[in-house]
């Protein structure tokens, strides 16, 4: 989807990856809203990038509805969602805080799912839309300490592909972002863990991966985003583990491809989701 003039409901948006896709997307015109807890940040961000500042805390059953409200109300129906907001819980499943545990889920697959059910009927009625879901290698291939976070990340890639599924007859895309380690404070706390820190430096060492700046993944991002990309694997070194990864779910879609799915089929009958 080309993105000048559209709406872009970006979440974890004041984050390292996220005030990198900020600026990447208002460079293309897109007109933001943005969304993370910390209020004072938020609305630096909407001053230097013309976005406009929707606060609240992903993790609390109500927020996803009332800031998908906040963003219409501002700016219009969204067109593209960017589930970027994420935590890392960085221990192992024997020590782990339970409440990290919960959180985690709720903030990295939860509300993505949740918002994303939301936003849908919106996009099929006006056959425009596009889902992004940051999520990462860890989802692909989890290192000791990263349990929880692997499976979160793990669980939305996998729902993304379900949604990639279900939209095939439309006009709706799914993006989804599977990145590697990043220059940033998450990646610093990472570091912090030795189990972890240990497994991470030997795989930079042995150049299974390396570490993206922020802007370079933000760029990654949205240049897929503009070209209806369903996957963005970066660094690029590591995509061909992430491809294996998914090839179950690349071949169940190659064997469903004209079987008509049901949302595909109710955009028909209302006659409008095959716009494009
Ligand atoms: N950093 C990496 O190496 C790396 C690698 C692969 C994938 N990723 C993924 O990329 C995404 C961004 O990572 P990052 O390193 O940029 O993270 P980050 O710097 O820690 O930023 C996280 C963002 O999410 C917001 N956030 C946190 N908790 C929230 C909540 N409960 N409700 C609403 N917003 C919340 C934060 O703002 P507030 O705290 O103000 O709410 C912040 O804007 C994450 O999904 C992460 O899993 C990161």
């Amino acid at each position: 989807m080309l993105l000048r003039d559209r709406h872009v409901l970006l979440t974890g948006a004041t984050g390292t990856i996220g005030s990198a896709l900020a600026a990447a997307l208002a460079g293309r015109g897109a007109r933001l809203s943005l969304v993370a807890r910390g209020e004072e940040a938020l609305h630096g961000l909407a001053h230097r990038t013309g976005g406009v500042a929707v606060p609240g805390d992903l993790t609390l059953a109500d927020t996803p509805a009332s800031v998908l409200a906040a963003a219409e109300a501002a700016l219009g129906p969204v067109d593209v969602v960017l589930h970027n907001a994420g935590v890392e819980v960085l221990d192992e499943l024997a020590d782990v805080d339970l409440e990290a545990v919960r959180q985690a889920v709720l903030l990295n697959l939860v509300a993505p799912l949740v918002l994303t059910r939301l936003a849908l009927p919106s996009m099929l009625r006006r056959g425009r839309g596009h889902v992004v879901a940051v999520s990462s290698l860890a989802g692909v291939a989890t290192f000791p300490g990263l349990a929880v976070y692997g499976a979160s990340k793990a669980g939305l890639t996998h729902a993304m592909a379900g949604l990639r599924a279900e939209l095939r007859g439309t006009p709706l895309r799914v993006t989804t972002a599977e990145l590697g380690p990043v220059d940033s404070p998450m990646m610093g706390r990472i570091g912090t863990h030795p189990p972890t820190a240990a497994a991470f430096a030997r795989a930079l060492r042995l150049h299974v991966l390396r570490t993206l700046d922020p802007e370079e993944a933000a760029s990654a991002v949205v240049t897929a985003v503009e070209r209806d990309r369903p996957h963005v694997r970066r660094p690029r070194r590591a995509a061909p583990l992430a491809a294996v990864a998914g090839a179950p779910r690349t071949l169940v879609r190659a064997v469903l491809t004209g079987i008509p799915t049901a949302t595909a089929a109710r955009a028909v009958d209302d006659g409008q989701g095959l716009r494009r």
